[in-house]
């Protein structure tokens, strides 16, 4: 690292680092959803009409959906308006692209696009990089085939081809993963089948793709299953309405501000706008149970979400337990509560996680490696992560491997605001997956982060 070189905001890939800051105060706004925007891009370019969106994050993931969408056939236009970026999308009739279709890092992108090609009955081959390929693929492809759908893939994983169906027929199926991607795929293709599509699932994971069908238009029913979960019931040969979208700030990028500010002593930063769809917030909640001094502000409704400012101040927080039922509500944030738990006095315990084993890295081992590099105390098992807690600086000083993984790679930079000595992080390109004007967003909240 070296001390003289500029700080301050940057973009783009090699080393970053980020130091022991001041406190960190003031408000920002979150960059939109990274779930929402992906489906308002893809119910858009299958609904008939112009769909108009606000607010769609414009990372490099939701502009691989962008891109496969247009080599699908709808058009996708970004206009630039005093309001900011207003994206329109022209709703058309899908055609097999004549390449394959490249989803870069994005697992939502390539299994909800899945869905949608078997639904419009088009054949169509993905691709993604190395960490998209080493993901499971199976658990949507499963479904789609008991669909009657034909499918080549490299055991499970990408490169996957789908053949065009003309008869795709219905199914019922119980989700063994609480996986909202796996979900959406099938309620996707369900929209292309005959009959109507019955979906259990036993755990509930966010549901932007059932609410954003309805507002396309689409009938579709969720009753309870009398326990925890629902079913969800959708007739196929319907077809969807253009509407407008506007696109709330992402609550698993609010995180990182968020947690930066409760461990970083005598901060206070409200990020403002935030989705608080009730499927998305275990994370808050999480953080209340540790003594967090946060707060929902100004809450209200956008686009038939729950939207609110949140304000975190630096607290003084004790470890929990945080149940397995709780993880489909804050599946991308375990990485930044495992930072905040080892600022935390006592042991946090986090179980259910085996679905943190297969997203863009192993997250249980990035975390645990990472956290051990730093002066942390972590420990784990194949579907659990503890961290016990030092209640306060953790020594910092090392180089975090962050696997080409955006959600380790700002988990380890919120740990080095708050660490003895910087933290180093051996790749920042994958921040602009999810959260492009990260580093410029935590500079302006007084973080001293940036390129090293
Ligand atoms: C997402 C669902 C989650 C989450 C991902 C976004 C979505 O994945 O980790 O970042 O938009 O549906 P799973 O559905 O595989 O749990």
């Amino acid at each position: 690292m070296n001390a003289t070189k500029a700080r301050g905001p940057r973009r783009g890939g090699g080393k970053a680092d980020a130091r022991q800051s001041g406190p960190l105060s003031g408000a920002a706004t979150a960059p939109g959803d990274k779930s929402i925007s992906h489906r308002a891009l893809i119910l858009g370019a299958l609904a008939r009409g112009e769909t108009r969106v606000r607010g769609l994050l414009e990372a490099d993931d939701v502009l691989r959906t962008a891109a496969a969408m247009r080599m699908l056939g709808p058009e996708v236009e970004r206009d630039r308006t005093p309001e900011g970026a207003l994206w329109r999308i022209a709703g058309a009739p899908w055609r097999t692209p004549e390449t394959p279709l490249y989803l870069g890092n994005s697992g939502t992108g390539v299994r909800l696009i899945m869905g949608a090609v078997a639904g419009a009955g088009i054949a169509a081959a993905f691709d993604g990089d190395a960490s998209l390929r080493s993901r499971p693929m199976g658990r949507v492809l499963e479904p789609l085939r008991m669909m009657g759908l034909e499918t080549t893939d490299e055991n499970g994983r990408l490169p996957v081809a789908l053949e065009a169906c003309q008869d795709l027929k219905a199914i019922t199926v119980k989700l063994t993963t609480p996986s909202a991607q796996v979900k959406s795929a099938i309620l996707l293709a369900a929209l292309g089948a005959q009959g109507v599509t019955r979906v259990h699932e036993p755990e509930l994971c966010r549901d932007h793709t059932e609410r954003m069908l309805a507002a396309f238009g689409a009938d579709l029913s969720m009753t309870s299953d009398g326990e925890q979960g629902r079913f969800i019931e959708i007739a196929g040969g319907q077809s969807l309405t253009a509407c407008d979208v506007i696109v709330p700030g992402d609550p698993s990028s609010a995180a990182f501000p968020l947690a930066a500010a409760l461990i970083t002593p005598g901060s206070d930063v409200t990020v403002r706008g935030v989705l608080v769809n009730p499927l998305r917030t275990g994370f808050y909640e999480t953080l209340r149970e540790m003594g967090a001094d946060i707060a929902f502000e100004n809450e209200r409704e956008e686009s038939g979400e729950p939207v609110a400012d949140i304000r975190a101040r630096h607290s003084v927080l004790h470890g929990v337990e945080v149940p397995a039922s709780r993880a489909p509500s804050m599946i991308d944030e375990y990485p930044v509560l495992a930072i905040v738990a080892a600022h935390a006095h006592g042991e946090t315990m986090m179980r259910g996680l085996e679905e943190l084993r297969v997203k863009e890295s192993d997250r249980i081992a990035s975390v645990e490696a990472g956290l051990a590099a730093i002066g942390g105390d972590a420990a784990s098992g194949p579907d659990w992560l503890r961290v016990r807690g030092k209640g306060g600086a953790l020594k910092g000083g090392a180089l975090i491997k962050t696997h080409h993984d955006h959600r380790i790679a700002m988990s380890f930079l919120v740990a080095g605001l708050a660490s003895e000595k910087p933290v180093e992080i051996d790749d920042a390109a994958m921040i602009a997956t999810s959260f492009p004007d990260f580093f410029a967003l935590m500079t302006s909240l007084g973080g001293d982060l940036g390129v090293s």
